[in-house]
């Protein structure tokens, strides 16, 4: 099969018809285009040209890899995009979902609406950085923390916010104990040595799945860092951001969700306003 894999066009060929996938067609694009590290226009401009052997091979290992272990495709290419940004992935971080973009644009909204400026935002359970990212890109003149529990994603979020040049402060913690009187945290960070309030925006696309919701998942979810996936106490922590006066008073909380836990969030956060993702799920509270 190989022998005859000569050009781009023979292997992106090669691609779709081999990839077990629904989306191979798609796949077959990215995978060229990453490890060739072209644009997708210059993928059709430069079909005829010449691939070398180690090209073809680092492409069929990525294939191979993708159709026998199921790898999640942006995990293969350590590449993946959010709001038109590249980001650095591996499997110590979620995957950026583009259902958060929307999250990140309704932020921008409220704090126009609330005519919030320069605000102080805390990106709590911050994966790959992509929500703290992208809102210091769209607000140069915020300050903005970005917490987990895991050293091994803050070095990944560190990496991506070099990446973007955007200035950021990582923190690591147990959810809110670092801005909290009764932090265990080992690490002194300066905000915990004035008052609060802090924060104009507590934001968080946190670990929401449930234990029985993680139990049914896609196989290829299993990829992904179980710590990522489960756990996150609304309740407690809308309980400790109010209690502890962490949100200035024109602030807001605002949470991603899962699609079918809009019922027991309204409880939780009787005053929320709820919004749907694209594709018409309910996904976000601003509260
Ligand atoms: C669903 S991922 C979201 C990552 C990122 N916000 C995004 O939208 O792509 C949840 C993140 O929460 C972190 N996390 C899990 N438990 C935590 C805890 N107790 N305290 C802080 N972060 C936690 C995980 O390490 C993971 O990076």
């Amino acid at each position: 099969m190989t022998q005859k894999i000569n050009t781009i066009q023979d292997i992106l060929t090669e691609l779709k018809n081999s990839l077990e996938n629904k989306e191979a067609s798609l796949e077959a694009k990215i995978i060229v285009e990453t490890v060739l590290n072209l644009e997708s226009s210059e993928l059709i401009s430069n079909s005829q040209n010449q691939l070398s052997r180690n090209q073809i091979q680092k492409i069929l290992e990525i294939r191979d890899k993708r159709n026998s272990q199921k790898i999640p495709l942006a995990y293969l290419l350590e590449e993946s995009y959010f709001a038109g940004l590249k980001f650095f992935v591996n499997d110590d971080v979620l995957i950026p979902r583009p259902e958060t973009e929307f999250l990140v644009n309704q932020i921008l909204e409220e704090i126009k609406e609330r005519k919030i400026h320069q605000p102080t935002i805390l990106d709590l359970c911050t994966g790959s950085g992509c929500i703290a990212i992208t809102l210091k890109k769209a607000l140069p003149a915020a300050k903005i923390y970005a917490s987990d529990i895991s050293q091994a994603a803050l070095n990944v979020a560190s990496i991506n916010a070099k990446r973007h040049q955007a200035e950021i402060s990582f923190i690591l913690g147990d959810y809110l104990d670092p801005f909290l009187n009764i932090s265990t945290s080992p690490i002194a960070i300066p905000i915990i040595r004035s008052k609060p309030p802090y924060f104009d925006i507590v934001v968080s696309n946190p670990p929401y799945l449930t234990k029985e919701e993680y139990e049914n998942l896609e196989p290829e979810l299993y990829h992904e860092p179980k710590h990522a996936l489960v756990g996150f106490p609304y309740e407690h922590i809308k309980k400790q951001i109010l209690e502890n006066n962490l949100l200035k008073e024109n602030g807001f909380m605002a949470f991603e969700f899962g699609f079918n836990q809009k019922t027991k969030l309204e409880k939780i956060f009787p005053e929320a306003r709820f919004y749907k993702d694209l594709e018409n799920n309910d996904r976000f509270l601003i509260n």
